[in-house]
């Protein structure tokens, strides 16, 4: 069988990743047909669009993209395209697992949290105005509509998953309203789930807890912002942004993506981690139904990072984004 994959190679760092992840993907013997469309900067040029309608009817086509991370200009110019995608195609959950690698030396070993990110409102509805000169608002939207979706998913994903607890992120101390009805609706659906313990943090004090003590969570569900900054941290947790996967999921289709951005500073130097990507499209596998072929590609993967002069730069090692990957496809062929 052939997969029909829609495939957004980025900007920054993206290409080079995505050129690797899919060398990896077809050395695993699998067959795939990418359909290659650009999106942001780099589809403007071509199409005078940031998401060309070839774009667009590429993903209804196929219900599943891997894609390379996209810039976003700060403080002005278009908007965010990573998000406006997630919203079009109302992939309303984004599914972040952080787990260690074997031999990346961090704080804490054997970390295993699940982060599960509401995707399509909070303050990156990007309604802002300008009152009068000076004075801006930003809206923040929360839905009941959309915290009981989210809260669903996660409880779901515990359940299926014999997952433990589950934990509402939120500032609904100050946030009364918005944080409050978010809380609400959390509180709703885990009476639904009466095996899985309910917990609540607010999000400075989750910040300064993953950081003493990540083992006393497991599942966490948050708010569109609150997620984005604390998948930051827990990356951090188990050795960088090269290495945690993300999958946007909706009911039509699924995007899966690295959690880390187009890397500016290193683009172009064949210095980017593959990783997180590669654990992406594993997501990717399974969700389109190749278990095997994951579990071919984790195996290489582990494999590779028992040697640390095959890693790349930012997680200790020597190779560039190519080399690892020849290494990876190396591991999957002995
Ligand atoms: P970033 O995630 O691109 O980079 C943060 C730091 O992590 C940098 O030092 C970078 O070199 C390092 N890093 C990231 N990925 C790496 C990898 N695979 N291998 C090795 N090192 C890696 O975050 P930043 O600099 O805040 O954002 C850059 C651009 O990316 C912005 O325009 C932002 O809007 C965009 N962005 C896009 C995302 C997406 O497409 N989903 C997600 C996050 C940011």
């Amino acid at each position: 069988m052939t997969h029909k994959i829609t495939l957004i190679p980025g900007d920054g760092i993206g290409t080079e990743v995505t050129q690797a992840v899919v060398r990896i993907l077809e050395a695993t013997g699998l067959k795939f047909e990418w359909e290659t469309v650009q999106a942001g900067a780099e589809a403007f040029e071509k199409y005078k669009e940031y998401i060309p309608k070839e774009l667009t009817q590429s993903i209804e086509r196929t219900h599943v993209a891997l894609k390379g991370p996209i810039t976003t200009p700060v403080g002005g110019g278009f908007a965010s395209i990573n998000v406006q995608l997630r919203k079009q195609f109302e992939l309303y959950a984004n599914f972040r697992p952080v787990r260690n690698l074997p031999h990346i030396a961090t704080r804490y070993p054997d970390v295993d949290l699940v982060i599960v990110r509401e995707n399509t409102e909070s303050l990156y509805s990007g309604l802002e105005h300008e009152v009068v000169p000076g004075v801006v608002e930003s809206l923040k939207i929360i839905t009941e509509k959309a915290s009981t979706r989210i809260s669903r998913f996660a409880f779901e994903y515990a359940r299926k998953n014999q997952r433990k607890r589950v934990h509402a992120i939120h500032k609904a101390n100050i946030m009364k309203l918005s944080d409050g009805l978010f809380l609400r609706c959390s509180r709703t659906v885990a009476k639904e789930f009466p095996e899985i313990t309910y917990g609540e943090h607010i999000v400075d004090n989750t910040c300064m807890q993953l950081v003493m003590n990540p083992y006393q969570y497991d599942v966490m569900v948050m708010e569109n912002l609150y997620g984005d900054i604390i998948s930051d941290l827990c990356a951090g947790l188990v050795g960088g942004l090269g290495l945690v996967p993300s999958a946007n999921l909706g009911e039509c289709c699924a995007i899966f993506e690295a959690v880390h951005g187009s890397a500016p500073d290193i683009a172009g130097k064949n210095l980017a981690n593959p990783t997180a990507l590669l654990r992406s499209a594993l997501l990717m596998l399974r969700h389109i139904g190749e278990p095997e072929g994951a579990l071919k590609i984790r195996n290489a993967l582990e494999t590779v990072y028992r040697d640390r002069d095959k890693l790349t730069k930012d997680v200790g090692g020597k190779a560039g984004t190519s080399e690892f990957a020849d290494h990876v496809i190396q591991a999957m062929q002995q």
